[in-house]
């Protein structure tokens, strides 16, 4: 049986955690795929690092783009990062010669999601990207399949796990906020740019996506109102215990009847969690997302948010999928059938508090 061929562009803390697990647990996922995972070709931007996993093997590409151009490949991985530049050069130059593409980005899909499957669907190919929100949480599938027969109320949570890890870490032992950012990027949890985590930014790029899902709507970043946690201090987090809360950064999303008819509130800022909520408990980099739906009710999903190992197995089980030839709508329903859904005004909805 024909394998199914990939090429991976980006060879970082995902990338090599891809080319590992997909060698550690190789039988398992040919069994579980129909058939085997082969990757034929890399790039990434230093052929000589060393990256802990052996990639002589597979062919390399000097320009990431001429992995979509290849004949031995039928599916780019794309694990470089940012919203533009290569990554969308890649994704875009693979969607339009009819490969399948399965990213990790949320940066880009945040920005470029509609376009890029509009192009999947022109092209009738996959375009996956389950790793691009809470890491090893199946949470894209979970809301987009799972509670598929719902309407949805809301969808929040801990969607990022660098912000959750510097806060659990200066709630338990008193850590400095930016020693614990370094160790946070020594642990492969922070974006290249950290300041996308600490600023929101990137637990905002995770609710669009999620937003867009949960609720079949037109994916609108620039829509989200972002506030981060550099203004939480120590002194924040003992008031808060003491209060009986702890100090999460959470991302929220839920419909609203506006004046026109429904709108869309997108917020992301740090609340006060009440020790008895569910996300309260959740430290380090775990990421959680509680979906309401009208007939399922609540739901938590909760699960490792970052680290190589995590992101990883989204990334392949997304490659399983296609590899069984399941492909579903990237937002849940074809891009053209979208809802266009303005954004709501907070108004006397100011509460931070779960
Ligand atoms: P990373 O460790 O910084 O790796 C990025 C890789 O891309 C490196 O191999 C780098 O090459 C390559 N690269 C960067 N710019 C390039 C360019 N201009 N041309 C060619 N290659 C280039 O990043 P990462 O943490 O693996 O993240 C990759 C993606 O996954 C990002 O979209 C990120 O948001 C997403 N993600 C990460 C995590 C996580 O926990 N880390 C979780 C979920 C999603 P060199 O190695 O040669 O420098
Ligand atoms: N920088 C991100 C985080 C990686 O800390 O959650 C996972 O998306």
């Amino acid at each position: 049986i024909a394998p199914l061929r990939i090429a991976i562009a980006g060879l970082g803390t995902v990338g090599a955690g891809v080319i590992r697990l997909l060698e550690t647990n190789r039988d398992l996922i040919a069994a579980r795929a129909g058939r085997p995972i082969e990757v034929t070709a890399v790039s990434a931007r230093d052929r000589a690092k060393d990256r802990g996993v052996d990639i002589s093997p597979f062919a390399w590409e000097d320009d990431m783009t001429a992995l979509a151009a290849r004949n031995d490949v039928d599916v780019v991985v794309e694990l470089v990062g940012g919203a533009d530049g290569p990554a969308l050069a890649l994704s875009r130059a693979a969607l339009k010669g009819g490969k399948g593409l399965v990213t990790a980005n949320k940066a880009m899909v945040a920005h470029h999601g509609l376009a890029l499957a509009e192009a999947a669907e022109a092209a009738g190919v996959a375009l996956k990207f389950e790793a691009a929100v809470a890491g090893g949480i199946p949470v894209v599938k979970g809301i987009r399949e799972g509670t598929s027969a719902n309407a949805l109320t809301k969808v929040y949570g801990i969607l990022n796990g660098t912000c959750n890890y510097i806060l659990s870490e200066m709630e338990e032992t008193g850590a400095d906020f930016a020693e614990t950012l370094i160790e946070a990027q020594k642990l492969g949890y922070a974006e290249a740019d950290p300041s996308f985590d600490i600023d929101g930014i990137d637990a905002a790029h995770k609710l669009a996506i999620l937003a867009a899902i949960g609720f079949g709507a037109r994916i609108d970043f620039d829509a989200v109102r972002v506030n981060g946690i550099r203004q939480v201090r120590a002194a924040d987090i003992a008031q808060a215990d003491a209060l009986g809360f702890v100090i999460r950064l959470i991302g929220e999303a839920d419909v609203e009847e506006g004046e026109g008819g429904p709108c869309l509130l997108q917020r992301v800022r740090p609340c006060l969690v009440a020790k008895n909520h569910p996300l309260a408990p959740v430290d380090g980099p775990t990421n959680a997302v509680v979906a309401e739906g009208n007939f399922s009710g609540r739901l938590l999903f909760q699960g490792a948010g970052a680290g190589d190992g995590p992101t990883a197995s989204a990334v392949v089980a997304d490659l399983i999928d296609i590899a069984r030839s399941e492909v579903s709508a990237p937002f849940s329903i074809p891009v053209a059938r979208l809802a266009a859904l303005p954004p709501a005004e907070p108004g006397h909805r100011t509460e931070r508090t779960y």
